[in-house]
């Protein structure tokens, strides 16, 4: 089986501020990436900014900028978003670049070849928010304004010449393709809404726009610019330095394992991207993940209701580790999920601070008051202790399905459950009661969670990196320790070195943070 891992987040407009939304697309896919990499994948992780097509010049006009200038600095703050959100990502692609434009070159000439591309005239709705055609029967009127009835966006009256690309031809190979490959479209009922919209019948999809100019040039008829979508998602094998299909780059992770996105873009993902790579005759990704959106006031984020929250802010009151616990165990990946400052704080006191927080924080400092700071050996160990110490270990190949099936939501609270029992058992066993009248005991005890707080700051790192990698310095892992591996082995604890000093890990937020 092959080791190595290919991830990706959607890319995403420069058209504003990055805001919660995105934060979370990347985190999610961060998680992920780095789960895969403590378990020995050889991973890369791609994010970066969709910088072409109508909205970005529009937008770039409204700013009185050049768009390639106007993108260069809102590409900037995404950019330096992923040092914030502390991001693993391999690399960050800009769709402006010269290895991106050879790359869209490459699909438009080989689906041009196979005869999927056709020249005709688009006449319909457009909408140039989602850079998506709707047809009548998805638009709606709303206060005397035409607009998109699933995402409420505006959409305008489109008469142009277009290229067509023949997706109704491929209508049966894309179901054939859900039905052989069950886990490609999750979460499931997400799945079932693509098949319906695709057994429905397809209708074949304009894919060049002639009525403005920012973008990808068509090949030989220059009049045209490449629809956005066909230019963006084909992003995801310009990283890879398609098409040299013999670059090591492109053979060690194409196709795709996981296209992580957000349910809004489900369609160009699970529809569009595979009928396109059909017809160029290349691999199909294996999966792609659409999660629910991050609602602000109950509704979804937007410049216009002007409930954007801003993921820079949220870090800088109460840190990056905690925002990524908080999004990861308070909304459930599929679904939408309100989040609140109110749940933030609590979740960061309950969670965090009271639990594996202040676990980690007593028992160094029992064993450095009792035990010269250095770890005891753990020669000793009861039925209790070993069965605390089992219970993770047994539960591994458990945790790495939920993983692999992007069940986040249910990883997490087995991981937290194993953190309250680790505090629970420590309570209960009393190390201090046994000091002098049973060291032995007292070792064993100490031994025993100290595994388990090693255990579970492993399972935690790919969710809170920075914490966690205190914890487990604190117990000289070095980062390369740090491996799904490392749970399974005994005797990889360092009971010859003192324990280094843990700053305090979480504070608590007060009520009038
Ligand atoms: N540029 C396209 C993606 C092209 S991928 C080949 C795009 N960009 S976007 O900036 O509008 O959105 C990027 C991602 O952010 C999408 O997956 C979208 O769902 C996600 N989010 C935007 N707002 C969101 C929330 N409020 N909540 C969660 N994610 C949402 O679409």
């Amino acid at each position: 089986m092959s080791k190595n891992f290919y991830i990706t987040t959607p890319i995403y407009y420069p058209s504003g501020k990055p805001h919660m939304g995105h934060a979370y697309s990347s985190i999610v896919a961060d998680i992920f990436a780095r789960f895969k990499r403590i378990e020995g994948y050889n991973v890369y992780f791609l994010t970066g900014t969709d910088e072409h097509g109508q909205k970005i010049q529009k937008e770039a006009e409204k700013n009185k900028k050049k768009p390639k200038i106007f993108c260069d600095e809102i590409s900037e703050t995404f950019r330096s978003l992923t040092k914030i959100l502390n991001l693993t990502n391999n690399d960050f692609i800009r769709t402006t670049e010269p290895r991106h434009f050879k790359s869209v070159n490459e699909i438009w000439k080989r689906l041009f070849k196979s005869g999927d591309i056709y020249l005709d005239k688009y006449t319909g709705w457009y909408s140039v928010s989602d850079e998506a055609y709707y047809d009548e029967d998805e638009i709606e009127e709303k206060n005397g304004k035409k607009v998109s009835k699933s995402s409420g966006s505006l959409v305008e009256w489109v008469e142009e010449e277009s290229y067509f690309f023949k997706l109704s031809a491929w209508q049966d190979k894309l179901l054939e393709y859900y039905k052989k490959n069950k886990d490609f479209i999750l979460p499931n009922a997400r799945k079932n809404e693509v098949i319906s919209f695709v057994e429905k019948g397809l209708k074949d999809l304009s894919i060049s726009r002639t009525s403005f100019t920012w973008g990808i040039p068509v090949p030989d008829n220059e009049k045209h610019i490449i629809y956005v979508w066909l230019d963006a998602l084909t992003n995801y094998l310009s990283a890879l330095n398609f098409p040299d299909t013999n670059s090591d780059k492109y053979k060690s992770f194409w196709p795709a394992d996981v296209h992580i996105i957000g349910k809004d873009i489900l369609r160009f993902h699970a529809i569009y991207w595979p009928a396109f790579l059909l017809a160029a005759n290349l691999p199909l990704p294996k999966r792609v993940f659409g999660h629910g959106w991050i609602l602000s006031d109950k509704k979804k984020m937007s410049k216009s209701l002007g409930n954007i929250l801003d993921p820079i802010e949220i870090i800088k009151n109460y840190g990056i580790d905690q925002l990524r616990y908080y999004l990861i165990k308070e909304v459930s990946l599929g679904n939408d999920g309100s989040i609140s400052m109110e749940n933030l704080k609590n979740c960061i006191n309950n969670d965090l601070a009271n639990n594996y927080g202040n676990l980690c924080q007593r028992v160094f400092s029992f064993i450095k008051k009792n035990c010269n700071n250095k770890i005891p050996n753990g020669n000793n160990l009861n039925e209790n202790d070993l069965k605390l110490i089992k219970n993770v270990k047994n539960h591994i190949p458990s945790l790495i399905d939920l993983i692999n099936k992007q069940n986040l939501n249910e990883y997490i609270k087995k991981v937290v459950t194993f953190s309250f029992e680790a505090n629970k058992y420590f309570n209960d066993s009393e190390p201090w009661v046994f000091k002098k009248k049973n060291p032995v005991r007292m070792n064993a005890i100490l031994f025993t969670i100290v595994e388990q707080i090693k255990n579970i700051s492993i399972l935690l790192y790919p969710i809170i990196p920075i914490s966690t990698k205190k914890v487990l310095n604190t117990l000289n892992f070095s980062d390369k320790d740090i491996l799904i591996d490392n749970i399974y082995k005994d005797n990889i604890l360092n009971l010859d070195q003192e324990l280094k000093n843990l700053d305090i890990l979480f504070k608590k937020v007060e009520d009038d943070n």
